[in-house]
């Protein structure tokens, strides 16, 4: 027989990794700077709008077919319905394109972890990160080898290759269950301190004073569409996986309302410790915020705070703790994305868990090796990533609800499903969220985006370095994803299997 299915011990557990895979970097390094530009205080209602409308929607949406249908996303969409399979590839081969790059974030953290220490960064900053760390070259592909970077990017491969080995509960789920409280710690110190600091006041005001008029543009309202889904983690298949590995009997709404509010509520905090900061920043240079400059993406985390530290009292330990927090959340969120893409090609090939684990991070710490250790690195990270989540996440949303409740028609299964097993009961407003409004926001949001990327192209970069990372990511996950689904199911299929009651 078979071996039993893995499962978290507790919903503690569960609740635990959850929020660890959703609190990472785009909490820290990716919402304030996205806030501030996308019209401070009043992004918080496009903000609120997504997560309620798709966010929380999508979530159970995820958590009901992985725990309803008990495998990692290609299989419980095959359950599902044969071709979904399909869909769930297509999931898990973008979170493999996310966790190449996301590598390399949590690398260059760690690197600056050390450099806070004696404020290795020095004076000018920029010039320090873009030339001296990542020696950045012209927009192209360059195998000159970065020794700064790959030597902090293999520790973090072996680290994510051994945590994945050992396993949902040896491995994952005790791993969140100490990082989590200690990011909490670190994360709150470090804001307590931030707002002590003078000018911390001009900071917020700065992040939460409204500019209406953004409201109007439809960019903003993408920019927190895609910040959603990434933040919460939601429509990569990771949550699917992540939901079969629960117990038959679990609370999946309520977890899901406690991983969701756990998440929003890091990112609101974030932004008052990074903008508090800022504000001190403003202070130090007798300047206002809206004058300085690298507010958002990696410069913010990587040339502009280490300014900030330089000049505070106290600096290399608070650069310390901000770079080891983004290390502990980057670490807890891109183990979630091994753990479903290890599971997936496990089920899949009929594979021993160890033998999937060690396969799949030894491929894609290959790729994130020698695409971001190299000079190259930075342009090709941006452009990735744009794509991906402006893009490839979006698609994957739409074709998720699209197919769930009007191709195959499951959403009335997965809300009975829910609401068997949950105290909080989702209605009928669900299934017409999730198959009518996030659809067809999404959609035109989608049209939008692509077509600005199409006529105005992105940072001026060359015409074929964007076809070639930016839609040459799209279309390898898609052809990734072909492929995987036509190649002949080798492990326990669904002969036999039984959706629970
Ligand atoms: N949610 C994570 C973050 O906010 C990133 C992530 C995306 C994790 C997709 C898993 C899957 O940083
Ligand atoms: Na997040």
């Amino acid at each position: 027989a078979a071996p039993e299915r893995e499962t978290w011990t507790s919903s503690t557990g569960f609740i635990l990794a959850a929020v660890g895979s959703a609190v990472g970097l785009g909490n820290i390094w990716r919402f304030p700077g996205v806030a501030y530009e996308s019209g401070g205080g009043a992004f918080l209602i496009p903000y609120l709008v997504a997560l309620l409308t798709a966010g929380i929607p999508i979530l159970f949406l995820d958590y009901a077919v992985g725990h309803r249908y008990r495998g990692a996303a290609p299989l419980s969409y095959r359950r599902m319905a044969r071709p979904a399979e399909a869909l769930g590839w297509f999931q898990i081969v973008l979170s493999f394109v996310i966790a190449v790059y996301y590598a390399a974030v949590i690398a260059w953290s760690l690197s600056y972890f050390v450099f806070a220490f004696d404020l290795r960064w020095g004076e000018d900053t920029a010039a320090f990160f873009v030339g001296e760390y990542l020696q950045v070259g012209e927009p192209g592909i360059s195998t000159t080898l970065v020794s700064g970077v790959a030597v902090p990017l293999v520790l973090v491969w072996a680290a994510v290759l051994v945590i994945i080995a050992l396993g949902v509960t040896k491995g994952v789920q005790r791993v969140n269950i100490i990082f989590i409280p200690l990011l909490v710690l670190a994360f709150g110190g470090l804001v307590v301190r931030a707002l002590t600091l003078p000018g911390a006041a001009d900071g917020l005001n700065a992040l939460f004073t409204p500019d209406w008029a953004a409201l109007a543009d439809p960019a903003v309202w993408i920019a927190a569409y895609s910040q959603i889904f990434f933040s919460l983690s939601i429509a990569f298949g990771i949550m699917v996986t992540y939901a079969s590995y629960q117990r038959r009997r679990a609370n999946m709404t309520s977890s899901g309302l406690v991983v969701a509010f756990a998440n929003s509520s890091f990112e609101i905090l974030a932004g008052i410790g990074v903008f508090a900061t800022l504000g001190f920043l403003a202070h130090q240079q007798a300047t206002t915020i809206d004058q300085l400059e690298g507010l958002s993406g990696p410069i913010l985390s990587f040339v502009t705070f280490p300014a900030v530290i330089s000049e505070m009292p106290g600096g290399a330990v608070f650069g310390a703790v901000f770079f080891g927090a983004l290390v502990l959340a980057g670490f807890t969120s891109i183990i979630s994305i091994l753990l479903g893409v290890a599971a997936s090609v496990q089920e899949k090939f009929g594979l021993t868990h160890r033998t999937a684990a060690v396969t799949v991070c030894v491929v894609c710490s290959v790729i994130s090796i020698g695409l971001f250790s190299t000079t190259s690195g930075l342009i090709a990270l941006d452009t990735v990533d744009q794509w991906a989540n402006n893009v490839g996440i979006v698609v994957s949303a739409i074709a998720m609800t699209v197919l769930i409740v009007w191709v195959f028609r499951t959403a009335p299964v997965l809300r009975a499903h829910l609401n068997r097993v949950s105290t909080f009961r989702v209605g009928r407003v669900w299934v017409v969220l999730v198959g009518g409004l996030a659809p067809v926001v999404l959609t035109t949001m989608l049209v939008q985006r692509v077509r600005t990327l199409v006529t105005e192209g992105y940072e001026g970069y060359p015409a074929w370095y964007l076809l070639v990372f930016g839609w040459g990511t799209i279309g390898l996950v898609a052809v990734g994803a072909l492929v995987l689904t036509l190649i002949p199911w080798r492990g326990r299929d669904d002969a036999g299997f039984r959706a629970w009651p």
